[in-house]
């Protein structure tokens, strides 16, 4: 159960191509966050903050990457990416992906995962993307929930794709079509 009054809490969700000092260190803290909660975004151990610090200003260099980001009464909890095809890749430019979607654990159940993937299919729309795609590990069984919920469908599985700890973490294939 939240302890955090749900009508106490603004939700707002845009994306970002510039990181004030602010949001960087709030970026910085939820990715950490999410890791320790054992999270959905890559890293299983917590990396010197100037690593973070770097990830997330050189993300944000990168033209094919959208950075979305989810606020609760301002304060940044929450990230997602999209990312587009290069341009040679003219049979796949109408596809977006979504990566490293996540919201820090104090900030869950409010809405905000949801409202950061109506923002992701929003762009991808604008950008004539036809279809939006993602891949998971099958642990992620909250963010499973949420993208079926979402309308994405399953596609198929990866039986090799991560290894965390030694043990070998399925994958699973999502798409959905705008
Ligand atoms: C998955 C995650 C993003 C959800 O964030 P959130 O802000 O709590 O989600 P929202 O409040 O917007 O939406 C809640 C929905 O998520 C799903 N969900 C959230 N927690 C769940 C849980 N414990 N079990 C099952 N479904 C769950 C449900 O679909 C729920 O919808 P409902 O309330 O209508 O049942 C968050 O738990 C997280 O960051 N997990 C770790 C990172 C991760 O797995 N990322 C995916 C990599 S692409």
């Amino acid at each position: 159960m939240n302890s955090l009054a749900k009508e106490n809490m603004n939700i707002a969700v845009e994306s970002l191509n510039k990181i004030s000092e602010t949001d960087l260190a709030d970026l910085c803290n939820i990715t950490e966050q999410a890791i320790r909660a054992g999270g959905g975004f890559g890293w299983l151990t917590i990396p010197p903050v100037e690593t973070l610090k770097k990830y997330w200003n050189g993300l944000i260099l990168i033209k094919s990457n959208i950075l979305i980001v989810g606020r609760l009464n301002g304060t940044i909890a929450g990230a997602s990416q999209i990312s587009f095809y290069p341009s040679n890749n003219e049979a796949q430019k109408n596809i977006s992906k979504i990566q490293s979607h996540f919201v820090a654990p104090w900030a869950r159940g409010y809405g905000l995962a949801k409202a950061m993937i109506d923002r992701a299919i929003e762009i991808s729309k604008e950008n004539n993307k036809k279809s939006i795609q993602l891949d998971i590990r099958e642990t992620q069984s909250a963010a499973i929930q949420l993208f079926e919920n979402k309308g994405f469908s399953k596609w198929g599985e990866n039986p090799s794709y991560a290894f965390i700890n030694g043990t070998r973490i399925k994958g699973y294939y999502y798409f959905k079509d705008l």
